[in-house]
């Protein structure tokens, strides 16, 4: 067995599973805020342009993906950020960001040159450790601080990590904790990246789900640099396809050569019907917009109900997530078995790494209906804090 895999915590996504599995299994009613794996439907048309897509004789996709699913994306990036990248040099579909993610430094780390590095904030998505540490590469997580909007700073980095990193992960907004930034934020890290040798990653799966009262839709990265630097951009929350796996890299045309002719090793071509279901939806933005607006009312509902309850909950303009403190402090675990017991599902902070203690995080997916029951059962104390009764 890889020693990397020995030493992994199972994925914590599958440990929320199982636990919330058995609940069902015992006949319990469950709200789950766990997974952000959205319920509502892919909107019909997506379905139907798969269905039509689906071949009378079936052979191989090629890693590329089909001219159609580029040029898509290419035609959504100018609508959604005025960038204007080639479909041809620029853009590589990726089956669902997660795997995208996790083979960059497969494919861009050279432990042996010195440059052995991969930075990423913690808390965070945890791929972006996995992937290093598969790929034998050195992390450097970097503790996003609360006082600091979560901004993950590469200025404010010794310079000897500097030398050595050759990827850094950006995402904003940000899983978990939905802090959002803006184009300044992101010139000086491209430039930080740029001056240091870095490739820049941007994880952007949440840059379409803004709430109402956000100042200013979500910027890409693609608007203030491409050289040097990748956008990771999926259809599973904007347009509800988690289970079709697309998604696509944008950016650099070097490094898309690059990761484009290492990719047609890995077999990680997506289905030409699945390419054709994602570019009708890369064509539509009305369904992303009926989408944002279920997920905004969903928001206000939670952190209306939860702040009401006493419960500190983050303000966030975009993203999936609520990143709240435990009440009364005490430990995220313990609450989040807690809160299993009433029925609901949240996942405690340490899901996500360092820098987590006492916080949880809901992911946005029960219906309306089902949140505000949720917030009817909550549980206001957490266990061994202050106003718990234990500690
Ligand atoms: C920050 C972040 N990046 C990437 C992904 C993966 O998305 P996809 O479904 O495109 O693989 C997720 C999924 O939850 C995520 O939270």
């Amino acid at each position: 067995m890889n020693g990397n895999l020995r030493a992994l915590k199972p994925y914590p996504m599958a440990e929320l599973q199982a636990r919330k599995s058995a609940l069902i299994g015992r006949g319990m009613r469950v709200y789950d805020f766990g997974t952000g794996d959205p319920i509502e439907p892919t909107p019909a048309f997506i379905v139907e342009a798969a269905r039509q897509a689906i071949p009378r004789v079936s052979q191989y996709p090629s890693v590329a993906g089909t001219p159609t699913l580029r040029r898509a994306a290419t035609d959504y990036l100018r609508r959604r950020f005025a960038v204007t990248v080639d479909a041809d040099t620029q853009v590589l579909p990726s089956a669902g960001s997660k795997e995208a993610i996790f083979h960059l430094p497969l494919a861009f780390l050279d432990p042996a040159s010195g440059r052995d590095t991969v930075v990423y904030g913690t808390p965070g998505y945890p791929v972006y450790q996995h992937g290093t540490l598969f790929a034998h590469g050195r992390e450097h997580p970097v503790v996003l601080e609360r006082e600091r909007g979560y901004r993950l700073d590469l200025g404010r980095l010794p310079s000897e990590v500097l030398r050595r990193t050759a990827i850094a992960w950006l995402n904003y907004p940000h899983n978990p904790t939905g802090a959002c930034v803006d184009r300044a934020y992101l010139r000086d890290q491209a430039a930080i990246a740029a001056g240091n040798g870095i490739l820049l990653a941007s994880d952007e799966c949440y840059q379409d789900l803004w709430f109402a009262d956000a100042a200013e839709p979500p910027p890409s990265m693609l608007e203030v640099a491409t050289t040097g630097v990748l956008a990771f951009h999926s259809c599973s929350k904007r347009s509800g396809m988690t289970g079709y796996r697309s998604g696509f890299i944008a950016g650099d045309p070097a490094l898309i050569k690059a990761y484009r002719g290492w990719r047609a090793a890995m077999g990680v071509g997506s289905q030409a019907f699945v390419e054709s279901a994602a570019a009708a939806a890369w064509s539509d933005d009305a369904h992303a917009q009926d989408r944002r607006a279920v997920f905004a009312d969903k928001y206000r509902v939670l952190v209306d109900g939860l702040r009401a309850l006493g419960i500190d909950a983050l303000p966030s303009s975009a993203g999936l997530y609520i990143w709240a403190q435990v009440p009364g402090g005490g430990d995220a675990d313990a609450y989040a078995a807690r809160c299993l017991e009433a029925g609901i599902v949240v996942s405690p902070g340490g899901f996500f790494g360092a820098g987590a203690d006492g916080w949880f995080r809901l992911a946005l997916v029960p219906s309306l209906d089902d949140c505000r029951a949720a917030l009817a059962i909550w549980p206001r104390t957490g266990v061994g804090g202050r106003g718990s009764g234990v500690g």
